[in-house]
């Protein structure tokens, strides 16, 4: 397998020659391509070294005419002769190159003439991350279909703590195999029907409640049923995400606009997974002015939303349908009963007290409660590793219960 590490100019420079050995170690054949200012950080020797192939350093810097003319068309040669491009660090002027179209050195020509895959591994200081332009190219980069190995947060070389840190080597590595992988089609006829992220229910015109839900579970969900081949629709509460490639998007704020929602997708589904955290309570008739303070005490009288997951349940037919539990103690218990009362066939339970897994973070550990089979404990992995679990268990569980209507 032939792949290209890109280089951007950055401290985490030093860090893509440990996930050039990486990718070595995986089986991969791997061809560095360094920025100018990559090669400020480290020697494009050290990779020389590391992958036993020369690094590509610039488009015509330093050659002679003859050297240009034939070297010309190297980018192309590139492009064609591997299977996945990898930027890491990708730094903000990088990211803001790719998502203009410019190609002004070898890494970014080589990424416009590149019709593969692409995977990108961003790193720079926090402020510069949360930056809207930086946080506006990544979405549209995500939506042309390339794939971020979003930073860590944590201490940065600026001395700053936050978003930022070049992800793991070994993540990356993990990322660019399992996109050199041969898709599992095992999707394909399935029309899978997702919710996700949080709602939020209108106290007046500009005040709500809601929850920490990020819909990262339900995104990674989608966007895995999607490539293994099934028409996938996700109804998504208000989250900070953008839309996994080829997959149709229904934005929704409230329970209620996400049971409306629901219920329209419901005819096509064969498979229905309800990940959103849906806010439980609202506030019936929310004034259409804005509430104004007062020295007293007050309160608010809510009312219980639609139990989308429920309704759901008992008009399902022989769809698939998997909720999500989300709790603080009692998991295995809770989530037996939220499949009994709800009629689901799975519920997928987690411990949301839990420090980094769960609501906001990218990681997550799960057990499944499964109709007719006992609990499965999924351990701690990537929110994308944990959608892979649960799609893989749906398409067997599907087959089990199937095997038991027939017999
Ligand atoms: N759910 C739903 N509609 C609601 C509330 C929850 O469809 N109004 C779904 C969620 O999408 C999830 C499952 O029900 O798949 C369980 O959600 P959770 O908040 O864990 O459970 P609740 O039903 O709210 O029960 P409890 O508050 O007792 O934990």
């Amino acid at each position: 397998m032939n792949v290209v590490v890109g280089v951007g100019g950055g401290i985490a420079a030093y860090k893509a020659a440990e996930l050039a050995r990486a990718l070595g170690e995986r089986g991969c054949a791997v061809n560095t391509v360094m920025t100018r200012s990559a090669q400020e950080f480290v020697r494009p020797l050290t990779f020389a070294a590391l992958t036993g192939r020369k690094v590509i350093t610039d488009l015509f810097a330093d050659r002679s005419a003859d050297e240009v003319l034939a070297s010309s068309v190297e980018h192309i040669r590139v492009a064609r002769e591997n299977q996945l491009l990898i930027v890491a660090p990708a730094t903000a002027d990088l990211l803001a190159r790719f998502a203009n179209g410019l190609a002004d050195d070898f890494l970014t020509t080589l990424y416009l003439a590149f019709s593969g895959p692409v995977l990108i591994a961003p790193a720079m200081n926090a402020q510069m991350w949360n930056h809207p332009a930086t946080q506006a190219n990544l979405a549209l980069l995500k939506a042309r279909g390339v794939e971020v190995v979003e930073p860590g947060s944590g201490p940065l070389a600026c001395g700053e703590v936050g978003a930022g840190r070049l992800a793991e080597p070994g993540l990356i590595a993990e990322r660019a195999l399992a996109l050199l992988a041969p898709a599992r089609r095992d999707f394909e006829g399935e029309t899978v029907l997702i919710t996700a992220g949080p709602t939020q229910e209108a106290l007046d015109p500009v005040r709500f409640i809601s929850n920490r839900s990020s819909g990262k579970m339900g995104y990674a969900l989608a966007e895995d049923a999607a490539r293994r081949g099934a028409r996938v629709v996700l109804v998504s509460g208000p989250v900070n995400l953008a839309a996994p490639a080829g997959v149709e998007i229904v934005h929704v704020r409230s329970a209620a606009d996400m049971r409306n929602a629901v219920l329209e997708q419901l005819t096509a589904a064969t498979m229905v997974i309800k990940s959103a955290a849906v806010a439980d309570y609202y506030l019936e008739n929310a004034p259409p002015q804005k509430m104004k303070k007062a020295a007293m005490r007050m309160s608010i009288e809510l009312s219980p939303t639609p139990d989308i997951l429920a309704e759901v349940g008992r008009i399902k037919g022989d769809r698939l349908l998997i909720g999500f539990a989300a709790e603080t103690q009692n998991l295995a218990a809770e989530a037996r009963r939220k499949l009994e009362t709800k009629n689901a066939d799975m519920i997928v339970g987690n411990l949301v007290s839990q420090e980094g897994v769960g609501l906001e973070s990218d990681m997550n550990e799960v057990i499944l409660v499964r109709r007719g089979a006992d609990p499965l404990a999924l351990p701690k992995a990537t929110k994308r590793q944990i959608a892979t679990q649960i799609l893989d268990e749906a398409l067997r569980l599907r087959l089990a219960l199937h095997a038991v209507t027939r017999s």
